[in-house]
């Protein structure tokens, strides 16, 4: 059997090794990224001052180990290939490309200079190819990131981390670069509901609390009268409210940063200033109100305040971006499938020998160990469906990378990116830092061509 993977994160990483854990067959994985570096965000979204969690990739390497696994990187689904051909060459296909569309907030003022959606923050922070260029500019001093979740504190907690504590994590060179020299102060996270509905973790919200040279402010009106649901799994919020209550209850501290946590805001308007750069934000107040199915929205009460600040990071979840051959549920913005077989976005039908895992398959919800069990649950479909399959002919193993070396594309192989990761990892001793990225597909590719 042989089965093409289509990105190298941590569901298709999953998905790879039960598939080459099958006994009943021998099955030949394709693992196949449009960088040349693997491992999704682990290595392009996981914040750089959380190192212990990018140690997951060691069980990647494994996978990468096994003797019918391939890495076919910087080679991109849409691009330099399409589904078609990969039907020819492959039994079974897998999606697994992740979330790499933003949402939008759809208020007047979005997109302005300095209001930018947080996949840019973190993406440039982290080295990503996609934003060595983005324009970060850290003039300003203060700074709002609009949305409750973990991205929002990642963010947030990045842009006001002192530089001792970036200098050694693998934050990327030009990024620390520009953090030294930054001049936030003050960052605002905005929830749109209250404290009870916010999806932080509490690991990651208490890390404010411990932070060299920040406050973290909490205005006590802000948690009166939070109600903790009684649901049979309610302790992350009780958590979190303990935690908040504990920011609350703090006497004003004397560090030079500020973390305000604000609740119950919706930002409707983003003001310019004459030059067109974010000068501020329209808040509306909201109020709770429980729906018939016992969820719980923001309703706007109309009561509006300007929250001033000179940027502002969008952080409200991600989706799946639209690739050529591959149907596309617009409404959950993901590819349209069942319990992860792809299907026609229409007639809901299954389109055989097609798959999908990660984000790509349920939306941007999840840890990266969750996503072990839930590849596992796709390849068991894969399995059932996927009888008598291997009797179908195909051309060698080794044509697809003829077709794609005519196209131009330098295939990058695992040994090619050990080789990139060594570079990397001595690039980083000099600095005292886990690694030190090179955040360029050019000059990924120079760099193997010398090494
Ligand atoms: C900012 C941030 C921080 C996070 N921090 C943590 C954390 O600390 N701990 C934790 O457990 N979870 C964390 N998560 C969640 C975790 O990263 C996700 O659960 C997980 O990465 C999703 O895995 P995936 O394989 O579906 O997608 P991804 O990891 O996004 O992988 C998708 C891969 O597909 C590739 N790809 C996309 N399109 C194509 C194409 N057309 N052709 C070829 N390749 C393509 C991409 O290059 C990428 O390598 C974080 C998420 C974010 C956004
Ligand atoms: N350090 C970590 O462990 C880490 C870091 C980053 C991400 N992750 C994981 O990655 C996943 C995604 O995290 P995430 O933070 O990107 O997404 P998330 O947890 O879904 O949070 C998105 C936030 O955006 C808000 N939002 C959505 N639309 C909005 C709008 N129009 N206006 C205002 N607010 C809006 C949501 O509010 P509502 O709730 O009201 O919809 C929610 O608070 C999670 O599983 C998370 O744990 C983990």
């Amino acid at each position: 059997m042989r089965v093409a993977i289509i990105g190298s994160g941590p569901a298709g990483f999953y998905a790879a090794e039960a598939l080459l854990r099958r006994t009943d067959t021998v099955v030949h994985v394709d693992i196949f990224d449009r960088l040349p570096t693997p491992y999704g965000l682990v290595r392009g979204g996981v914040a750089p001052d959380h190192q212990s969690i990018k140690t997951v990739t060691r069980v990647y390497e494994k996978t990468a180990a096994r003797p019918t696994f391939r890495f076919l990187g910087n080679v991109c689904l849409g691009r330099d290939v399409t589904v078609e051909e990969l039907r020819q060459h492959y039994h079974q296909i897998v999606y697994a490309v992740g979330n790499e569309a933003d949402r939008r907030l759809g208020i007047p003022g979005e997109g302005i200079a300095r209001c930018t959606p947080v996949a840019v923050f973190i993406g440039w922070y982290n080295g990503h190819p996609d934003y060595r260029q983005a324009e970060i500019d850290l003039s300003v001093s203060r700074v709002a990131v609009v949305g409750n979740g973990n991205t929002a504190i990642d963010a947030a907690r990045f842009l006001l981390r002192t530089p001792a504590e970036l200098e050694k994590t693998d934050v990327a060179a030009h990024a620390l670069e520009a953090l030294r020299n930054s001049r936030v102060r003050e960052v605002f996270i905005l929830g749109r509901r209250g404290p009870e509905q916010a999806s932080f973790t509490p690991p990651e919200l208490k890390e404010f609390g411990e932070m060299e040279d920040v406050d973290p402010i909490v205005a006590p009106e802000e948690l009166a009268g939070c109600v903790i649901p009684e649901t049979a799994d309610n302790s992350q919020q009780e958590k979190n409210l303990k935690i908040l209550q504990s920011f609350a209850a703090r006497q004003s501290g004397t560090k030079a940063k500020k973390l305000h946590l604000r609740f119950l805001v919706s930002p409707t308007e983003i003001i310019a200033d004459a030059a067109s750069n974010v000068a501020g934000l329209v808040l509306e107040k909201n109020r709770l109100e429980v729906q018939p199915d016992g969820t719980v929205s923001a309703r706007g009460t109309g009561e509006t305040e300007v929250l001033e600040v000179g940027m502002v990071l969008t952080a409200i979840g991600f989706a799946a971006k639209r690739i050529a051959g591959v149907p596309y549920d617009e409404k959950a913005r993901v590819i349209a499938n069942e319990d992860g077989r792809v299907v026609d976005p229409a007639s809901r039908s299954v389109i055989a020998n097609e798959y999908v895992v990660g984000w790509a398959r349920t939306g941007p919800r999840g840890l990266i160990g969750a996503h072990k069990g839930a590849s596992a649950h796709v390849v068991e479909h894969m399995i059932a469906d996927g009888a008598g399959l291997e009797a179908r002919e195909l051309p060698d193993r080794e044509a697809i990378d003829s077709l794609l070396r005519q196209r131009g594309v330098q295939i990058v192989s695992f040994s090619d990116w050990k080789r990139l990761d060594d570079v990397e990892v001595a690039r980083g001793e000099r600095r005292g830092a886990p690694r030190d990225k090179i955040a360029d597909v050019e000059a990924m590719l120079a760099v193997l061509a010398q090494h």
